[in-house]
């Protein structure tokens, strides 16, 4: 009872108050309007607290900006933002301030717009920041002062023509890095670019002109995915200390060769995938792999099939089975092949040897 009393002698006090306000404007206006200037009154006072950007859409702290053909970033995003959302628009450059107040955003979209520019300081202020979408943009560098909450970054599609140790150096947090369709140059991933990341679990830079597999990768990773590069060897160096590594992807490379020991350098490995390279032979050490499962090698030049090529030699040691292993599309006698070559794998179906003519 009390309340409502209480509103029924301020309600109209309010009203007057907004009456008395409208009142004052319509009477600047007219007096602007007479005195020749443009610039219109401030008619939301900030006390209101933040104001979801024109045409967006704001909900539980999610800012969605996506295809207005904007091109910048909207002024005064509310400050609680979690997520922005701005991808499928025309913006060319992120300057300074442009995120700036944004302290609680968790993930930022900025996929398939214009960006070629990224000021220094434009992600300083995201200490939160742990998704960064910049795929499909014209960026021919990453910035250098990535927020070091950064948990994934994917830069797939852009201009990027070399990926430098200080840009990744600090960022301890970071988990997957999407890089493909780069044009990254034969040595295009500086030595030990990676090496920092400490929780790095999966990179991916597929398509792209690099010719050997990057070096100095961390113990941490568990997934690399090179395809569709210009990689001619494997050199077992670069697979050193990749205790956890369970997936290798490296189809339609060029490799011709595999070395000695570079299975034994990723001892957890799952699955290899060499399909259309140039392999003259089955890589050394599948013998000998204990947990290796899937093994694509379809598409080489491969000529004939060792008996201990995937096998061990004498007692079944592997610890886990195939599941998968490809090997049509070769130059291979199939008929010549010693049955015994696969005593190993109990499920027919497991191998593919098709019908190269
Ligand atoms: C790789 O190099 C070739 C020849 O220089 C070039 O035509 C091609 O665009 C390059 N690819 C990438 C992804 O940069
Ligand atoms: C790799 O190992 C095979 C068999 O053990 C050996 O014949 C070959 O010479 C070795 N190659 C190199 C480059 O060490």
């Amino acid at each position: 009872m009390k309340v409502a009393v209480f509103f029924l002698l301020i309600l109209p006090l309010c009203l007057a108050k907004s009456i008395d306000k409208t009142v004052l404007f319509d009477f600047m206006i007219e007096d602007e309007a007479g005195s020749g200037t443009t610039d219109a009154p401030d008619i939301y006072p900030p006390e209101q607290g933040p104001v979801c950007p024109f045409r967006c859409q704001c909900h539980l702290r999610v800012v969605q900006c996506s295809d207005l053909d904007l091109d910048k970033v909207p002024k005064d995003l509310p400050s609680d933002t979690t997520l922005l959302d701005l991808q499928n628009n025309k913006i060319t450059e992120i300057k300074d301030g442009d995120f700036k107040n944004l302290k609680e955003l968790h993930a930022l979209i900025l996929v398939n717009n214009k960006i070629s520019k990224i000021s220094p300081g434009a992600f300083l202020p995201l200490n939160k920041l742990q998704r960064l979408y910049l795929s499909k943009n014209t960026l021919k560098e990453l910035p250098e002062n990535m927020p070091k909450s950064l948990q994934e970054l994917r830069a797939h599609d852009n201009e990027i023509n070399k990926l430098r140790k200080a840009v990744f150096s600090g960022l301890n947090n970071m988990i997957v890095v999407e890089l493909g369709s780069n044009p990254l140059k034969s040595s295009g991933v500086e030595n030990g670019a990676f090496q920092g990341m400490k929780r790095l679990s999966y990179i991916r830079i597929s398509d792209t002109n690099i010719t050997t597999v990057p070096k100095g990768l961390p113990t941490s990773l568990t997934e690399l995915h090179l395809d569709g590069n210009k990689i001619s060897k494997v050199d077992a160096d670069s697979l050193n200390g990749l205790t956890n590594l369970a997936k290798l992807g490296l189809s339609f490379n060029n490799v011709a060769s595999v070395d000695n020991g570079s299975l034994a350098n990723v001892p957890h490995l799952r699955e290899l995938h060499l399909n259309n390279n140039e392999l003259a032979k089955v890589p050394p050490g599948l013998g000998e792999h204990k947990y290796i499962q899937v093994v694509y090698l379809h598409n080489n030049k491969i000529a004939a099939i060792g008996p201990n090529d995937f096998c061990p030699p004498r007692y079944n040691t592997k610890k886990a089975t195939y599941s998968g292993v490809s090997l049509f599309s070769n130059p291979i006698q199939y008929w010549e092949i010693q049955p015994s070559s696969f005593r190993c794998i109990y499920e027919r179906s497991a191998i593919q040897l098709g019908n190269y003519k």
